[in-house]
């Protein structure tokens, strides 16, 4: 064969393959064949000098031109396989706008927070101020300044988590009460305030029971504040919340704090008074404590019983919310199960 055909079937074959090749890889191989220090044209080149003299220019030059005919065959496909691989990727990266986008869950307030914002709501419209105290509380307004001293066998109607000797977590939120009177300037006007919040007990979690719960404590302190001031704001509240139709009935009980002390019992939502299981055929629900505010708690307060005077109660919104969605474990609320929870949503 001569040194030109052989040129020749080289550039064919390498063209060939230029073609063909599919990636940068396969390509860098192909150029290192064919142009290589060891590639085919190099070792065709060597021939030359084997040639007759006059034959050796024409060879030459045809060598140089096919090696310049596959190095610019080299670069179009390598741009090409460039572009290629490029497009390909755009492809794999394309965002189509028109799809409908991925449903972001959203978070929602808990059920007992939806009930203490209505109770919130209900008690500003009534001109009061919400406050929210510590949780971390001193035995001092926990129950002495809720006229519990110590060894007061009331004490014991709530069994709590002690941190040291004088600080504990707080079992009701009572002692805000003291510590809005401590701050209140009567000189501006009444104190009106609830103050909503998590109180806990050392109680054994059951349907009914829970260590953790909420309570919304509430005091009105004003010259010639009754009793019915606090019927009527009671029953306010409980129209608001349920509906006209469900009425306030109070019953006398004892609170340390209070003097008269009441339960308030309101009209069974289950049955609407007619008499059912859920209020064991009285007609009626207990949900609150409340009461004449004790003239020691004014005065342990710097507040003076004989000029000021008024009611107090304290609400459980856990048992609101049971009632008012027909839940009748209260540690459901507590699981964080979010099946459970986002019924409520
Ligand atoms: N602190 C009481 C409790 O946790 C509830 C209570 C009763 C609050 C009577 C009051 C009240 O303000 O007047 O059981």
């Amino acid at each position: 064969m001569s040194l030109q055909t052989e040129l020749e079937t080289i550039k064919d074959n390498g063209l060939r393959q230029i073609e063909a090749a599919t990636d940068q890889k396969e390509l860098n191989q192909i150029k290192v064949q064919l142009l290589g220090k060891k590639g085919s044209i190099t070792q065709t080149l060597r021939g030359i000098a084997k040639l007759p003299v006059e034959e050796r220019p024409t060879a030459g030059s045809l060598a140089n031109q096919i090696r310049d005919e596959l190095t610019t065959a080299l670069e179009t496909k390598l741009s090409a396989l460039e572009t290629a691989s490029l497009n390909q990727k755009l492809a794999a990266e394309k965002i189509d706008v028109t799809l409908p986008g991925d449903q972001i869950p959203f978070g929602h307030p808990h059920v007992i927070q939806k009930i203490i914002d209505e109770i919130e709501d209900i008690f500003i419209g009534m001109g009061y101020q919400v406050l929210s105290g510590p949780e971390v509380e001193e035995e001092h307004y926990n129950f002495e300044m809720m006229n519990l001293p110590k060894d007061h066998p009331a004490r014991d109607m709530q069994d709590t988590f002690y941190i040291t000797k004088e600080i504990l977590m707080r079992t009701h939120t009572s002692p805000m009460q003291a510590r809005a009177l401590e701050t209140h300037d009567f000189s501006q006007g009444p104190l009106k305030m609830i103050s909503p919040g998590v109180v806990f007990r050392r109680d054994t979690d059951d349907p009914t029971h829970s260590h953790q719960f909420h309570q919304v404590e509430g005091i009105v302190i004003d010259k010639h504040i009754t009793m019915a001031d606090l019927k009527g704001t009671l029953t306010a509240m409980t129209h608001a919340l349920f509906g006209d139709k469900f009425q306030v009935r109070l019953r006398p009980s004892y609170f340390p704090f209070t003097e008269p002390s009441v339960e308030a019992d309101i009209t069974c939502m289950n049955c609407g008074g007619k008499g059912c299981a859920v209020c064991k055929g009285s007609g009626w629900i207990e949900v609150l404590g409340a009461g004449m505010v004790h003239p020691n708690v004014l005065k342990m307060a710097g507040v003076n019983p004989h000029e000021y005077g008024g009611f107090a109660f304290g609400v459980g919104p856990d048992r609101f919310a049971m009632l008012k969605y027909g839940v009748n474990d209260i540690r459901d609320f507590y699981l964080n199960n979010l099946k459970f929870l986002t019924q409520f949503d």
